[in-house]
């Protein structure tokens, strides 16, 4: 039975879902570390929110896992690049809480700038203090708005709502995207010196982290305010501290950490005029509700049918697509087992090329690398990790889609090269689905590649198929096809030989001994 784990609080409506499909789940929203080591042994999908941190270790041990689902946006949680290397598909849901967060943002600004977080405080703790807390109207502010994608946008919406400015940055959006009189687009540093809120809307990457230092928080307006409902980490935390004891700006209402559970040492707890919350830009019912529905649903589909929804690490994401070339992709990687068996030394670079009513190389490349990949590992090779399994081995990998006509109706040719040279073989599926080998090194051919086979490259010289056959046949070996190519202007052939059971490496040897035979590999398909 397909076990589920889920690792964080849900919202039960997605676990209904999970439930209805027949899935064993388990339901353990605050595992320790030990719980979640075992649990995760034998899991086939796990689902979180931002507290399980999915580690490499942990991904090491999940042997079975094939998918992991992000109820919410920020997939930082997850080490996406282990995650890939072990062939799991990672997939957000990336839509179900955007307004909330965008919501949430709105109300921290609107508290920051009525001093109610102080207004409250100073009431539970005895004072009436007006004169000390007056605020500011957002009408006719500017407010920055870094990031402008679903969550930028939506706040966007409703600071527009409340008459503000906007300004916005984001290096991979341009003007043409908004209208110019409401939003306009500026570079970092305009919009850090120019806005009177910033609100910060982008992921945590190598190129966000501590993007406000004390440097940029300095050449903020001393009467601006931050607000960071995005992600820990692109603000730096103490800088922040300290620019906001020292007046050098006005405030800061702060969701998200570097680390969670805030540290009640942070310099963040005591700082002036700053806003906290437990990162609750998604908390809402809707919220939870939209997300857990959301990622169960898609954790559902890709079991039962493989559909993909929002994939983070996967190459292709049309896997309709792939059920339709289905025999492409089979043949493809056919081609693949072929051409690693024929290898004698580590192969340096592989090249695809798909000709006829073949319409998209890249899942047919992929195919054959999974092909090639089979027997180097016991880890699970897949579309999401054979081109990072080629590029960790240093081999160079290309693939093409050629127009040029060709005698079969669709045609790939594989190449891979290795300190010995090419080795090329190319095959063509037949009718819908009948694959075939139509080509290796140059000799044309014509096998169903199935089963074990002798390919061997001889002499072209009268007597060798009967010194073949005899040595076979007094190794108690029965031939089933055999099968011989010639090309003109060459004196050697080329025989694909198929047999019942196997070749040991006697008989193996005694043939590699005969005078004419040039190369011979047993292969298994
Ligand atoms: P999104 O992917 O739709 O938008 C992110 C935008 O950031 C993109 O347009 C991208 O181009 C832009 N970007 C990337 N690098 C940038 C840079 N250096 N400067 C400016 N912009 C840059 O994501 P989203 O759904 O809008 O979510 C935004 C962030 O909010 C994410 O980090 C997400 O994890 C976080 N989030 C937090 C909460 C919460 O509970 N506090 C809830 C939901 C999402
Ligand atoms: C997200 O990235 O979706 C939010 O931070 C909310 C959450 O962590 O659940």
């Amino acid at each position: 039975m397909v076990k589920v784990l889920v690792s964080d609080p849900i919202a039960d409506k997605g676990i209904e879902i999970l439930e209805e499909a027949g899935f064993d789940i388990v339901y353990n929203p605050n595992p320790s570390d030990d719980e979640l080591q075992a649990l995760a042994s034998d899991t086939n999908a796990w689902i979180v929110r931002s507290g399980t941190k999915i580690t490499a270790e942990l991904l090491k041990d999940a042997r079975n896992l094939q998918v992991i689902g992000r109820a919410g946006v920020g997939v930082d949680n997850i080490d996406i690049k282990e995650a890939t290397n072990q062939g799991v598909i990672v997939m957000n849901n990336p839509d179900g809480n955007t307004i909330s967060a965008a919501e949430h943002t709105i109300a921290m600004m609107m508290a920051l700038s009525r001093n109610i977080q102080l207004g409250h405080m100073g009431i539970v703790n005895g004072e009436w203090n007006r004169s000390n807390l007056v605020g500011n109207e957002l009408k006719g502010k500017i407010l920055g708005v870094l990031g402008l994608g679903r969550i930028g946008r939506e706040v966007i919406k409703r600071a527009i709502g409340l008459e503000m400015k906007i300004m916005g940055y984001d290096p991979f959006v341009n003007q043409d995207v908004f209208d110019q009189e409401t939003v306009t687009l500026v570079d970092l540093d305009t919009l850090t010196q120019e806005s009177d809120y910033i609100t910060l809307h982008m992921p945590l990457l190598d190129s966000t982290k501590n993007l406000f230092n004390a440097e940029r928080i300095a050449a903020m307006k001393s009467s601006a305010r931050i607000i960071n409902v995005a992600r820990g980490g692109i603000i730096d935390e103490a800088d922040l501290a300290q620019a906001l004891n020292n007046d050098i700006i006005a405030g800061a209402a702060i969701d998200v950490f570097e680390s969670e559970p805030l540290d009640m040492n942070s310099p963040l707890i005591k700082a002036k005029n700053i806003l906290l919350t437990p990162h609750l830009g998604a908390s809402t019912h809707e919220a939870s509700e939209g997300v857990s529905f959301g990622i169960c649903r898609q954790i559902r589909d890709f079991i039962l049918d493989e559909k993909l929804s929002n994939p983070i690490n996967m190459p292709i994401t049309d896997m309709a697509q792939l059920k339709q070339i289905k025999p492409f992709l089979e043949l493809a990687e056919t081609l693949g087992k072929i051409e690693m068996q024929l290898a004698e030394s580590p192969v340096k670079s592989v090249s695809v090329e798909c000709f006829g009513n073949i319409e998209d190389s890249k899942p047919i490349a992929l195919s054959f690398l999974i092909g090639l990949f089979h027997d180097m590992t016991d880890n699970r090779i897949n579309f999401v990790n054979a081109g990072v399994i080629a590029e960790e081995r240093g081999i160079s990998f290309s693939h093409s889609l050629n127009t040029e006509p060709v005698s079969f109706a669709n045609l790939i040719v594989a190449h891979i090269t290795t300190d010995e040279g090419t080795i090329e073989v190319a095959g063509s599926v037949f009718g819908d689905q009948h694959p075939r080998i139509v080509d290796i090194m140059g000799y044309e051919v014509d096998v169903r590649p199935k089963g074990n086979m002798l390919f061997v490259q001889n002499k072209d010289v009268p007597g060798v198929i009967g010194k073949v056959g005899m040595l076979l046949g007094e190794g108690g070996v029965n031939i089933a096809e055999y099968l011989l190519s010639r090309t003109p202007n060459n004196d050697s052939a080329y025989s694909v030989i198929k047999f019942d059971g196997e070749i040991n490496e006697e008989l193996l040897e005694s043939l590699k001994k005969v005078d004419e035979i040039l190369t011979v590999k047993q292969l298994h398909v």
